[in-house]
């Protein structure tokens, strides 16, 4: 279990330099999860080493999958076949990660053995029912607890059957569970969204040699089909770089780049949204890389307005709201968002939280039930909690940069389940941000 971390930012003037920022991880866990039920070896660079992404890891591995331990990102994983993986002698734990748990689902619901699916106290109050409801149309078995949360009792069912299913809501991880169950159901299965979400899922598959149709908003895959191990280069996490793209936006003077990000046009939405409020971000070098496009990005300072952000662009930049109501509180007048009802089941509830930790810090937050109103204002110090959650812990870490007196970040722990160098990268830079246990 990890220990407590708490993060204290000082004010801090500028960010400079050039980073790299670890790989994307809803990339690295499709990697684990795809090259393990592939055939052949399965080569991955740029694999996220960090705890959510290692959950994966690991209960594939509990799953008979030989996986290496991941160094300076490379990790190779020897496929056991599409119907190749053994029943799991204890209960998966998932620790803090939504996606392994409700990708999981899918991909163990047609197996011939069962399994459970446990995680920490944030993933177990988590909503598990937007999993289980399409699974049970496809005759899965899943148990839950009685309000729809894990820990998920999978009893396998060799047996499922292809659905159309249209998405209640903007959510990859049900999209991705359902085409994942697809791979075992007779007849087709096919998802229909009413917005698109992140499509790492399809293209990962079809990078594997996997068939899935995609046709305007849906996407269909039946049982007929195999995975053929290949070498995947992941690119770094755009919802990481995301907080420096605030960060030398918000502070003075700055100047950064972000190189060999992910620009999956799913994943764009913080820049649309950036650029929409004034910032200076310049795309460099743009290239593909394994069926996903790549750039270079370059950000300086810029001053902000406030904007009402448009709707389509919400589930495009999903976890990037924590920092982007770092940069509205700077922004001059009032940024607007609406339609975003599924932040309150993240890690934790981040209009409540963020609200609160802004209000803490002498900005305007209005909450709203599907988003939240800022008004500009001047960020002042003081200690605001991040619930345990490591989006929450790393914008207020960024608010450091245009703050009158230091923050104090309780609960930051969580940093690492998405980006464990964030202090010594964010340091390196010039935030001025010390953690003490
Ligand atoms: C993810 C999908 C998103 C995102 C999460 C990762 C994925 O969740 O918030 O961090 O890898 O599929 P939803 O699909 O539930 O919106």
């Amino acid at each position: 279990m990890s220990k407590s971390i708490t993060f204290t930012v000082q004010p801090s003037a500028s960010l400079n330099g050039v980073v790299r920022v670890p790989g994307d991880k809803s990339m690295s866990h499709r990697s684990i999860m795809l090259g393990s039920i592939a055939d052949g070896v399965t080569h991955v660079k740029g694999f996220l080493q960090a705890e959510d992404a290692m959950s994966t890891l690991k209960a594939f591995r509990a799953m008979g999958v030989e996986i290496t331990e991941p160094v300076n990102g490379e990790v190779t994983i020897h496929g056991v076949g599409k119907h190749g993986l053994q029943a799991p002698t204890e209960p998966l734990y998932l620790g803090n990660s939504g996606t392994s748990m409700r990708l999981l689902s899918g991909l163990l619901a047609g197996q011939n053995f069962d399994c459970t699916l446990t995680g920490d106290e944030s993933l177990s109050g988590r909503p598990m029912r937007r999993v289980t409801e399409p699974l049970a149309l496809m005759g899965a078995q899943i148990e839950t607890e009685t309000n729809g949360t894990a820990p998920l009792h999978i009893k396998g069912t060799p047996n499922l059957t292809g659905i159309d299913y249209v998405l209640p809501m903007a959510s990859a991880q049900v999209k991705s569970c359902v085409l994942l169950a697809g791979m075992y159901a007779t007849g087709t299965t096919t998802t229909a969204e009413l917005a698109p979400t992140r499509d790492h899922t399809e293209r990962m598959l079809q990078g594997f040699g996997y068939p899935v149709t995609r046709n305007a908003n849906k996407a269909s895959i039946n049982n007929s089909g195999k995975l053929t191990a290949v070498e995947i280069d992941v690119p770094s996490d755009i919802s990481s770089a995301a907080f420096f793209l605030v960060g030398a936006t918000i502070a003075k003077n700055s100047a950064v780049t972000l190189q060999h990000v992910g620009m999956n046009p799913t994943r764009t939405g913080v820049i649309d949204i950036l650029r929409l409020m004034g910032a200076k971000i310049e795309v460099l070098n743009p290239r593909e890389i394994g069926g996903e496009p790549v750039a270079d990005l370059h950000v300086t300072s810029s001053e902000l307005h406030g904007i009402e952000i448009p709707q389509a662009l919400v589930p495009l930049a999903i976890d990037e709201f924590p920092v982007l109501f770092i940069a509205a509180a700077c922004a001059t007048g009032k940024t607007i968002l609406i339609g975003a009802e599924e932040l309150r089941v993240k890690e934790c509830d981040r209009i409540q939280v963020m609200a609160a930790g802004l209000q803490t810090l002498g900005i305007e937050a209005e909450v709203t039930k599907d988003g939240m109103i800022i008004n500009s204002g001047t960020i002042g110090g003081g200690t605001v909690a991040s619930h345990g959650d490591h989006r929450i812990a790393m914008a207020f870490a960024i608010a450091g940069l245009r703050a009158q007196a230091p923050i104090t970040i309780q609960n930051c722990a969580n940093v690492n389940t998405s980006f464990p160098e964030f202090q010594q990268l964010a340091t390196s830079l010039g935030l001025e941000l010390t953690s003490a246990e």
